[in-house]
């Protein structure tokens, strides 16, 4: 409980704060451990400048240069967070580490509007038109531009790939959208995926009932913006609610982290301080919104502009579902029942959609949170070092591990 306390406090801080300040980075933080470390700028088609960090190799298997190419395996974070999720839990468990010294090419992508990714050629933040996005546009911009880029500075044809909690509505929203990049992917992990969200059951249910549904005020912004020009395919969301230092940002930019459970007792508490002092790390009302909306509707649609806006953007009234028949590629998912943010029920909904599910994995703990994917302590010998297996199994045969 003290802990979730001194979690609001950060948060209400931080959204008062004009700029977030990491005092620790990311490659800071890998560099004290004497691992390499790169930062990549990468242009999306809509002109946001993203910031990449990789760790080319592990100091641990330096023999392994000595063969061919690092196999790339390309990690991305869920909302409000970083590529500081997947290095907080050390060289011995966080992933980052754990897949370079298993003798891979480690990519981290971090999101528009996350701490790392603050740039457009044209807009600051600290204008409204920045923030106009949802996670729809985190999968059909940020996500082709960082696989195009990676790809193209390693000179390979196709990586690995892991995405928790809204890395993988990315994944699911990217595949649909463009289906294209199906053949980028050599194997694909769907850490606690978020897709469909009807049947959340933490708080987050509780705001979306009390907040989107009966509140006379957010309902109004939401009607106002069937009346916004739509210029851009990103532009959505009224300004007022995109502000930055409003409102409904802190709520977008915090509570889904707390609520996603850092009462888990698999947690190392030690890693607080280092947990709270990156987090929240920033996104979009937008995303907030978006996933309100499909927990109010249970589709796994896009964004709904309103009847009016939505007839005119999408010719239809209601907003067209994600084709996931599109995504063909072969998709591994891995579920625990006690992630309230990913609930078992809503998991299996999307995976009885998906056209190639290769493995559904039932992490074999009962208390396994959505949080616990990147920051248990056990997270190595549970899930990560079954990812390394597969990943490997891909390499030394070019199948699919069954
Ligand atoms: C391994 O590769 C990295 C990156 O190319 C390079 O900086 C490093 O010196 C290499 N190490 C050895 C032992 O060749
Ligand atoms: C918990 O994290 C601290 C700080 O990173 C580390 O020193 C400690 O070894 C970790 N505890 C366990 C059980 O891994
Ligand atoms: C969805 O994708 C499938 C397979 O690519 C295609 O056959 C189908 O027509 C698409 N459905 C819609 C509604 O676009």
């Amino acid at each position: 409980m003290y802990f979730i306390l001194l979690i609001i406090l950060q948060i209400i801080t931080t959204s008062i704060a004009e700029e977030p300040n990491i005092l620790i980075s990311t490659p800071q933080r890998i560099a004290s451990f004497n691992y390499p470390v790169e930062s990549h700028e990468v242009k999306t088609a809509d002109n946001y400048l993203l910031t990449m960090f990789r760790i080319p190799y592990s100091p641990k298997n330096l023999h392994l240069n000595d063969s061919k190419p690092r196999p790339v395996f390309l990690i991305q974070h869920g909302m409000s967070t970083s590529t500081d999720s997947f290095i907080l839990n050390g060289p011995d468990n966080a992933l980052a580490y754990v897949l370079a010294d298993a003798g891979y090419d480690v990519w981290m992508g971090n999101h528009r509007g996350n701490v790392y990714s603050r740039k457009h050629i044209k807009l600051s933040p600290d204008e409204s038109d920045f923030w106009k996005f949802s996670w729809h546009e985190l999968g059909i911009f940020d996500m082709p531009a960082m696989i195009d880029y990676v790809l193209g500075k390693t000179n390979q044809d196709q990586l690995h790939f892991i995405g928790h909690s809204q890395g993988a509505t990315v994944f699911f929203v990217l595949l649909s959208e463009l289906p294209k990049y199906n053949a980028k992917f050599k194997t694909s992990f769907m850490l606690a995926p978020i897709a469909f969200v009807g049947h959340i059951k933490s708080p987050i249910g509780f705001i979306a009932s009390s907040v989107l549904h009966q509140s006379p005020i957010l309902s109004h912004l939401l009607e106002g913006l069937e009346f916004l020009p739509m210029i851009e395919p990103v532009s959505m969301l009224g300004s007022e609610l995109c502000a930055v230092g409003s409102w409904f940002q802190w709520v977008c930019a915090g509570l889904l982290f707390i609520l996603g459970g850092w009462d888990s007792e698999h947690l190392n508490y030690t890693l607080l301080p280092q947990a709270i002092e990156t987090h929240p790390a920033g996104c979009s009302t937008g995303q907030a919104i978006h996933y309100l909306q499909e927990h109010k509707s249970g589709y796994f649609r896009k964004f709904d502009h309103g009847k009016q806006n939505n007839l005119r953007f999408y010719g239809q009234i209601t907003p067209p579902d994600y084709n996931i028949s599109n995504i063909i590629t072969p998709v591994r998912v891995y579920y625990s029942d006690n992630d309230k943010m990913a609930p078992v029920v809503d998991v299996k909904k999307i995976e009885k959609l998906l056209p190639n599910l290769v493995e559904s994995y039932n992490v074999p703990v009962k208390t396994w949170t959505h949080v616990d994917f990147v920051f248990a302590l056990e997270v190595k010998e549970l899930i990560y070092d079954k990812i390394i297996e597969t990943a490997n199994y891909y390499e030394k045969t070019g199948q699919q591990l069954k």
